[in-house]
């Protein structure tokens, strides 16, 4: 950092780097990326909240979807048909032949870089049964998900940030990503507050990828870390770029009743199965082919209407139980140790002998910064919805390829991370020239500093707890499970209001120095846009595909809404909401795309 530039600007120390690519945020997708672009010869910055090990996508459990047969017949193009049903037919079919594609070399890539996968007696990687993953087009249950036991992102995270360790990436930890720094219309770099020493650093690159994650805290009740609070979205909006699919939110069907925590899908693909207050298995009714293993949208609205009928379990009748007990104590202990402890601790059961409380919890946010499936951030602009933003790439959840679509099946979210970050790494070493990064111009990234000024000494009356609690609690009452026309209005109201009270916030701690009052306001100024454009996003659209059901709209309309919504942010009250077209087409001649149709579970 010896030769970097320091310079004061008022009460702020900044230092200026450069670099040919930041990646901003170190999770799966984050880090995969980083080790590419350092092992391309691209000298690389990761920017990042919290520490590599970390960052949210510890918490994966289940495992990685490939197709690589190991436990039974196996295909890409299954893998495929079954990514885009569960899309719903929203997910852009290029796009997902890619990811189906390149998954099996992406988890042997995984091996190689030394991830403890589970084993089966031969030696092969052990593939368990998920949610929608099926053979033969849906003929039978696919062996599918690559997983270490059920601690399958934290393997992944510690097999990557020692890889990219070993080829020299640069790691920027406990650095709050505060702006994109534009100029032009391009994307020059970042501005980042070192949260130890109070300095603020601007990167110069040629390229930022934004791997921050989804926006999950903006809820209630959800299986996210308390770090997800879409930093990588809150930028692009500020940016003036726009978000897409944001209203595609999914819930997972199995977060412990009261705490959130999940409880992995890969409970139910070793045999797990949910029970309501009669002890009926009821999903039999709901889905009799797939039953607990249909996809996450399907048990979760199950799950919903079984409460809703006076069905759930307990005084409040508001939960379900799942049942694990029959597996024997050997299996949960080999193939499920980390939810055996997870239901202990925060449920107080012993799931050798009892079945773990449980409802749906939000998850997974389809929605993110558009892009294609090279990473490149792209916009709708004039006549191309495929529009490139010069300079800015994204990857993983905080992205929207799009390989999910109206819903993303369990298990494809890790391997999204790996394939999207290595193609991400791939397309920077194509297409830039190492050490050409371009100075920053010496006024760049004044108004983003002036922002944070402007947060460090908000002095308003409305704390910031109070305001994240409306807002979390608007979204998980108005955004829920099931919407409709009265509940969005309604849910649009307060959520406008909520976001209102950002320009009346206090923070009450000036320092620079681990001011974590000030880092929760602007993780707050970045959830509130997302949080508004959802709420919008999910009124604008009178139709029901994947997790966004309207109880008003029960159908798909797929001649008026197979399309992907655009929404830009100016202020509560001025989202701007346009379209793109879903890529229905193929990469190759080798596979037809697949033409919509009516969903049988
Ligand atoms: O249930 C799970 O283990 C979660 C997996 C996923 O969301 O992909």
């Amino acid at each position: 950092m010896a030769d970097n530039k320091v310079s004061n600007n008022g009460d702020y120390e900044i230092i200026d780097h450069s670099y040919d690519v930041v990646v901003v945020g170190a999770g799966g997708a984050g880090l995969r990326a980083t080790l590419g672009l350092a092992a391309a010869g691209l000298k690389t910055a990761c920017v990042t909240k919290v520490f590599p090990t970390r960052s949210h996508t510890v918490a994966a459990q289940g495992g990685m979807a490939a197709s690589l047969g190991n436990m039974g017949e196996d295909h890409w193009s299954w893998h495929m048909y079954d990514t885009v049903k569960g899309s719903d037919w929203l997910g852009d079919q290029d796009a997902i032949e890619y990811l189906c594609r390149e998954a099996p070399a992406a988890v042997l890539e995984l091996e190689h870089y030394g991830l403890p996968f589970s084993r089966t007696e031969e030696g092969r990687i052990y593939q368990r049964p998920f949610g929608g993953m099926t053979t033969r087009f849906g003929e039978g249950t696919a062996h599918r998900t690559c997983c270490a036991a059920d601690r399958t992102g934290h393997a992944m995270l510690h097999t990557l940030y020692q890889q990219s360790l070993k080829h020299k990436a640069e790691f920027f930890i406990e650095y709050f990503a505060l702006d994109l720094l534009m100029e032009e219309g391009e994307c020059r770099g970042l501005l980042a507050w070192d949260l130890m020493t109070g300095k603020l650093h601007r990167f110069a690159a040629q390229r930022v990828i934004l791997a921050t994650g989804g926006y999950g805290r903006v809820y209630f009740s959800c299986t996210s870390a308390h770090t997800c609070t879409g930093d990588g979205g809150g930028m692009v909006l500020r940016a003036g770029l726009p978000l897409q699919d944001m209203e595609f939110v999914q819930f997972h069907p199995t977060g412990i009743y009261g705490a959130g925590c999940l409880i992995t899908e890969g409970s139910r693909g070793e045999g797990g199965y949910l029970t309501n207050s009669e002890g009926e298995r009821f999903m039999e009714r709901y889905a009799p082919h797939a039953k607990d293993l249909a996809s996450r949208d399907v048990v979760s609205r199950a799950m919903t209407i079984e409460m809703r009928e006076g069905r759930g379990i307990g005084p409040k009748k508001d939960h379900l139980e799942l049942h694990l007990e029959h597996l024997g104590a050997d299996v949960l202990h080999e193939r499920l140790p980390g939810i055996s402890e997870t239901a202990r601790i925060f449920a107080g059961v012993d799931v050798t002998r009892e079945p773990i409380p449980v409802l749906p919890t939000v998850h997974y946010c389809m929605g993110g910064i558009p892009t294609n499936r090279h990473g490149e951030a792209v916009t709708l602009n004039e006549d191309d919805p495929d529009s490139v933003v010069p300079g800015l790439m994204a990857v993983g959840e905080a992205a929207c390829v799009s390989v999910h679509g109206g819903n993303r099946l369990g298990s494809n979210s890790l391997i999204d991370l790996v394939v999207f970050g290595r193609a991400a790494a791939e397309r920077c070493a194509k297409t830039l020239t190492a050490g050409k990064t371009r100075a920053l111009d010496e006024k760049t990234g004044e108004a983003e500093l002036a922002r944070f000024d402007h947060f460090r000494h908000a002095d308003g009356a409305e704390p910031t707890a109070k305001i994240r609690d409306r807002m979390q609690r608007t979204m998980q009452h108005d955004a829920a499970v099931f919407r409709d026309k009265d509940t969005l209005a309604e849910g649009d109201k307060n959520i406008g209001e909520v976001a209102a009270l950002l320009d009346d916030v206090s923070v009450s701690d000036r320092s620079l120095i681990w001011n974590s009052d000030l880092a929760e306001t602007l993780e707050l100024a970045n959830m509130l846009p997302q949080a508004v454009v959802t709420m919008k996003c999910a009124a604008n659209r009178p139709e029901s595909r994947g997790a966004h059901a309207r109880d008003d709209f029960p159908d798909r309309d797929d001649i008026h809404w197979m399309k992907h919504t655009l929404a830009w942010y100016e202020k509560f009250d001025e989202v701007r909401i346009d379209y793109r077209p879903v890529h229905n087409y193929t990469l190759s001649d080798e596979i037809e795309p697949f033409p919509p149709k009516k969903r049988v579970y």
